[in-house]
């Protein structure tokens, strides 16, 4: 069994409105844990508290009721936070507010500078996350430069410089065009295949469903917590969820009496079914 490196338990939290009234809730009651090396993907519609979650992970937001803790860290413990947003590094959606210097490389280097890191590691961090993102070849050129997908995996790079074991990416393809969103999702993947433990918040059926696991927000609550496949194949008590193309085609294949298997939630997967039926 694989540990938990997030731990959430009835976390509530309402934002305090300036010009007074009443606050807004935002979550709810939310108990969740992301186990290690997994890849998970949080979906739901807007203002269903995705981001206030996220921002729950790494004491961005401090839970009003409830606790979360990361590796056993409460959030809530001034002394832990840099150790919390050490081990969970964010990527925010607009990649132009993340990238702070005027070089690539340096903006890498940034979180591992303020985390006191010996030069010489740092150096070291910096080109090795370079390369896992495959931006090291830009690492001289200013950010200007890069498209929108190339930010993205900057922003990446710089958590990965932190040895962040967990990273937490809010929308992170939301701003990008097709092939800069293939470019991120890529990554993503990669950088789970190698232990890395990713939490996926995304509008895109087709991102979520890359992912070993979804959860589902609404307000302020968990409505659905599983598998990709039990998610597709779930019964229509969740808002209308904009099912992957695959899940759609295959469910118009059954209705023609077509026997497609559940777990078929990828283009790859009905291609494979298709042709090896006859
Ligand atoms: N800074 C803020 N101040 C006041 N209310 C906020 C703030 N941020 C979010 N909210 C409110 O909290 C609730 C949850 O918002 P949150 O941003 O977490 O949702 P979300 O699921 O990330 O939405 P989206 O898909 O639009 O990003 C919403 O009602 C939202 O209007
Ligand atoms: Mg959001």
């Amino acid at each position: 069994m694989s540990e938990a490196i997030i731990e959430i338990e009835q976390v509530v939290f309402s934002y305090v409105r300036e010009e007074g009234g009443e606050n807004i809730p935002a979550l709810d009651g939310v108990d969740l844990e992301i186990l290690e090396g997994s890849f998970v993907a949080v979906i739901g519609p807007n203002g269903s508290g995705k981001s206030t979650l996220a921002k729950c992970f790494n004491a961005l937001l401090l839970p009003e009721k409830g606790r979360v803790r990361v590796r056993g860290m409460d959030t809530g413990d001034d002394e832990r936070v840099w150790d919390i947003r050490k081990t969970v590094g964010m990527v925010f959606q607009n990649p132009d507010n993340q990238l702070v210097s005027s070089i690539v490389e340096d903006d890498v280097a940034f979180g591992p500078e303020n985390l006191g890191v010996e030069p010489a590691e740092i150096r070291e961090r910096v080109d090795a996350a370079l390369r896992s993102v495959d931006m090291y070849e830009h690492r001289k050129k200013g950010p200007h430069l890069l498209s929108g997908g190339q930010k993205q995996r900057i922003a990446i790079a710089g958590v990965l410089a932190m040895e962040s074991e967990c990273i937490v990416l809010d929308e992170p393809t939301a701003m990008l065009d097709p092939s800069g969103r293939r470019e991120v999702m890529e990554i993503i993947r990669r950088l789970h295949a190698r232990g890395k433990t990713i939490v996926l918040i995304t509008h895109f059926m087709e991102e979520a469903a890359q992912a070993d696991r979804i959860v589902v927000m609404e307000k302020g609550r968990i409505a659905f917590d599983g598998t990709p496949g039990e998610l597709f194949t779930h019964s229509g008590d969740l808002q209308d969820l904009d099912m992957p193309f695959a899940v759609q085609l295959a469910a118009r294949l059954r209705k023609r009496g077509i026997d497609v298997p559940k777990d078929a939630i990828s283009e790859m997967d009905l291609v494979e079914f298709l042709c090896a039926s006859k």
